[in-house]
């Protein structure tokens, strides 16, 4: 079958030709654990995990099984006319880890998760104020839309929920001011900005933020999306929210689950009554395989998240070794195995001789030549949605050492090929120059 043409006919006809344009043309096939591979038997390492979704790898045994297992007893798949024992499985897991909050908003994709945070706030609190941080990023439905900075995502689709307002993402000021007039019912934040351009928040700062949204009777979100279950080091935040909204992962990369989980009172308050105890549902949100494979990802990532610190460690360690005095390496930061690689005009002489033109290369397309470099050089790795500056290193939590020092290699030896603005330059309009020779085609 002819799958790019397919997607370019029946999916997404401009994606597959930004692929083409940019260099990335590969038709994926397979994968298993860390490992992926197109459809010309190439094999590739995965820095990217689906975007998070895979934290566990690829067709991790234990899903497998557990998958074929699943029919083994008859499981009603979907039932919304009375309590079903997946779903019981499932929240009583997560009630056991995430308590004070014990009580599940099960969904499907993590954008719907956060709607049901933010739709439990305002039923709950009776404001309609939402307080979002710019650059972060909770989805792309209306409704998280609107808890999105960037126009370029937000502009076609305005107006969007009017009363959503921004803040700058960790700083105490601008937050403190805007709870003060009590009219927000929730603040939405990530832990650490993934798709931002992997930014961490200064020390304290979430602590203080709660504090202040407790004070302000404001519900606090925690959008641990992409962050959450281990991705960072520690399975939890030891902030304590007064929701967690969790996804990706927890599907464990095979099936759509996502959770907003949140304390009895404020659940009893939005939904507590006959009356309003339908005011939220989702027909897949709870359903049996779904929450089968959550509740098995969720003890598989018990025993990965205890290796994540050191690992994550190992690959900025490397990459800051490796990449020291780049002039066009501006940082290199991130937490547990959420990792970027800032790019831009850094110092030395190769950036002070064009410092600008350097910027913008780096704005534009520095992050996605890098990425297609390493798609060469056998290594899946993305810029950050919304910095495209940013390259981001996300790779399965299951990556071993070795594995990790060929991700340091791969970026090392693509970057220091071009250490000058000449070099850069020659290389990327070389690889763009040919791509558009040949039309921008898929491959
Ligand atoms: C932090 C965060 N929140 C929400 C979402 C949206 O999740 P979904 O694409 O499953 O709707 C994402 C997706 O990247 C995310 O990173």
């Amino acid at each position: 079958m002819d799958v790019a043409g397919a997607w370019a006919q029946h999916l997404n006809p401009a994606f597959v030709r930004l692929l083409g344009v940019f260099g990335y043309g590969r038709v994926w096939t397979r994968a298993d654990d860390v490992w992926m591979w197109d459809d010309q038997g190439r094999r590739y390492l995965d820095a990217l995990a689906a975007f998070g979704a895979a934290s566990v790898g690829h067709n991790h045994p234990r899903l497998v099984a557990r998958v074929r297992g699943f029919f083994d007893d008859q499981p009603l798949g979907l039932c919304h006319t009375g309590p079903t024992r997946h779903a019981a499985a499932l929240a009583t897991d997560l009630a056991a880890r995430l308590a004070p909050l014990t009580v599940s908003l099960l969904a499907s994709g993590g954008a719907e998760a956060v709607e049901a945070a933010v739709k439990l706030a305002v039923a709950a609190t009776g404001r309609s104020g939402l307080l979002y941080t710019t650059n972060g990023y909770h989805g792309t439905s209306v409704g998280t839309l609107a808890l999105m900075g960037a126009p370029r995502m937000r502009a076609p689709f305005e107006a969007l929920l009017a009363d959503a307002v921004a803040v700058p993402y960790g700083e105490i000021g601008p937050v403190r001011d805007a709870l003060a007039s009590r009219r927000f019912a929730a603040f939405v934040v990530e832990p650490v900005q993934a798709e931002g351009g992997v930014v961490a928040p200064p020390d304290g700062w979430l602590a203080d933020v709660a504090a202040l949204c407790r004070k302000a009777g404001t519900l606090f979100v925690l959008d641990e999306i992409q962050s959450g279950l281990g991705r960072v080091g520690t399975f939890v935040d030891d902030v304590v929210p007064d929701v967690r909204v969790l996804g990706k992962a927890l599907g464990g990369g095979l099936v759509p689950v996502s959770v907003a989980v949140t304390t009895p009172a404020w659940h009893a308050k939005a939904y507590g009554t006959m009356e309003r105890f339908d005011l939220h549902s989702s027909t897949y949100g709870g359903g049996a395989l779904g929450c089968v494979i959550a509740t098995e990802a969720l003890a598989i990532l018990d025993g990965l998240t205890p290796t994540v610190a050191a690992r994550g460690e190992r690959l900025r360690e490397g990459l800051r070794a490796a990449l020291a005095g780049h002039p066009f390496v501006k940082d290199v930061r991130g937490r547990g195995l959420l990792v970027g690689v800032e790019l831009g005009p850094a110092s030395g002489l190769a950036s002070r001789l064009a410092p600008g033109l350097v910027e913008l290369l780096s704005k534009q397309v520095l992050g996605q030549w890098l990425a297609v470099r390493l798609l060469e050089a056998g290594v899946v790795a993305q810029p950050a949605t919304l910095a495209w500056n940013v390259l981001r290193l996300e790779p399965p939590l299951t990556i071993a050492d070795p594995e990790i020092d060929r991700i340091i290699a791969a970026v090392a030896t693509v970057l220091n090929e071009v250490r000058s603005v000449p070099t850069l330059l020659a290389d990327v309009t070389a690889r763009m120059g040919e791509q558009a020779w040949r039309g921008g085609t898929f491959r």
